[in-house]
């Protein structure tokens, strides 16, 4: 198996500024945080270094243990001299095939012949991306869930042409810094999760368009029936209705599905995005 010692990841957002945390953590591997729009960078130390606080006021890390993980970050907007140095590369930029095409040319051009290149896309899938690096054995999707430091879930998914080295480095990656790995054999929009809370999704607004229960009820029965620690219009409201419609439309367009349901269009086009708007299926405060 391939031996890891400097982890790169491309895109300081959400996502990739977590990852890069919870890589530090885990005290193994150098890091390097990489992002190519102004300010971001400053953006994810700043934030990383809030949640390391918070982290020690609540006693789960010592002040050495934060101050060590954040001095193994370098932050860097240098893709090419960054990715030579890489033994693992995962990328979480934008959601756009293109942005993340742009970014695989060149780690193909850039990074070491047997560095492993991941994507934490949601939705794409890394047969998409992995031959432009001309080296589509060494690709997978690495698809780590928000809040990385809190989920422990990481979808690692084999494409078409990923080799058995890639697939065992990416799962014991993941197991190195305290997450937990699992294999999608073959790949599938949605992976494993999306698939299933997909589902789950569209039969609660199927049963609430058909006036067969409320919102609250639905919650309430899929909480306590089947232990979900928050039900599904919680969920949904929470994640954006606009990236549930979004992703939705996709899958369509895919032919991996039938169309948005009617209630989930209708709140988006009202402007009710959820939590973050402050209504959705619910009202918040
Ligand atoms: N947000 C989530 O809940 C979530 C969960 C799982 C997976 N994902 C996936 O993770 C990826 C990132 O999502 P996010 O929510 O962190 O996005 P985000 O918008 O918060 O962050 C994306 C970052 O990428 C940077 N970027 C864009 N183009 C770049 C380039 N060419 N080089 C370097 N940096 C670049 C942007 O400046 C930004 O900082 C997406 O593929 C998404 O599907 C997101």
């Amino acid at each position: 198996m391939h031996e890891l010692k400097r982890v790169m990841v491309v895109g300081a957002g959400t996502m990739g500024s977590q990852i890069a945390l919870q890589t530090a953590l885990s005290g193994r591997y150098g890091v390097t945080l990489v992002d190519t729009v102004a300010g971001q960078l400053d953006k994810a130390r700043a934030q990383n270094q809030k949640l390391l606080d918070r982290s020690v006021e609540k006693a789960r890390l010592t002040n050495e243990q934060a101050e060590q993980a954040l001095r193994r970050i370098d932050h860097s907007s240098d893709l090419p001299e960054s990715a030579s140095n890489a033994d693992l590369v995962i990328e979480a930029v934008i959601e756009n095939i293109d942005a993340k095409r742009s970014v695989f040319e060149e780690l193909g051009k850039h990074a070491r012949p047997d560095a492993v290149l991941a994507s934490n896309s949601s939705t794409i899938a890394i047969s998409r991306l992995a031959d432009i690096t001309g080296k589509p054995e060494r690709c997978c999707n690495m698809h780590f869930f928000h809040p990385v430091t809190v989920m422990q879930l990481c979808e690692v998914v084999r494409g078409p042409k990923t080799s058995d080295d890639t697939v065992q480095t990416a799962m014991e990656f993941v197991r190195s810094i305290d997450r937990t790995p699992v294999l999608l054999k073959k790949e599938i929009w949605g992976f494993i999760v999306n698939r299933i809370l997909f589902a789950a999704s569209e039969e609660a607004m199927r049963l609430l368009e058909g006036g067969y229960a409320s919102a609250e009820d639905i919650d309430i029965a899929v909480q306590k029936g089947l232990n979900w620690p928050m039900g599904p219009f919680h969920l949904l409201d929470f994640s954006g209705l606009d990236v549930f419609y979004g992703a939705m439309q996709d899958r369509h367009r895919l032919g991996e599905g039938g169309e948005a349901p009617e209630v989930l269009r209708r709140l988006v086009e009202e402007g009710r995005l959820g939590r973050k708007t402050g209504k959705g299926f619910f009202d918040y405060d």
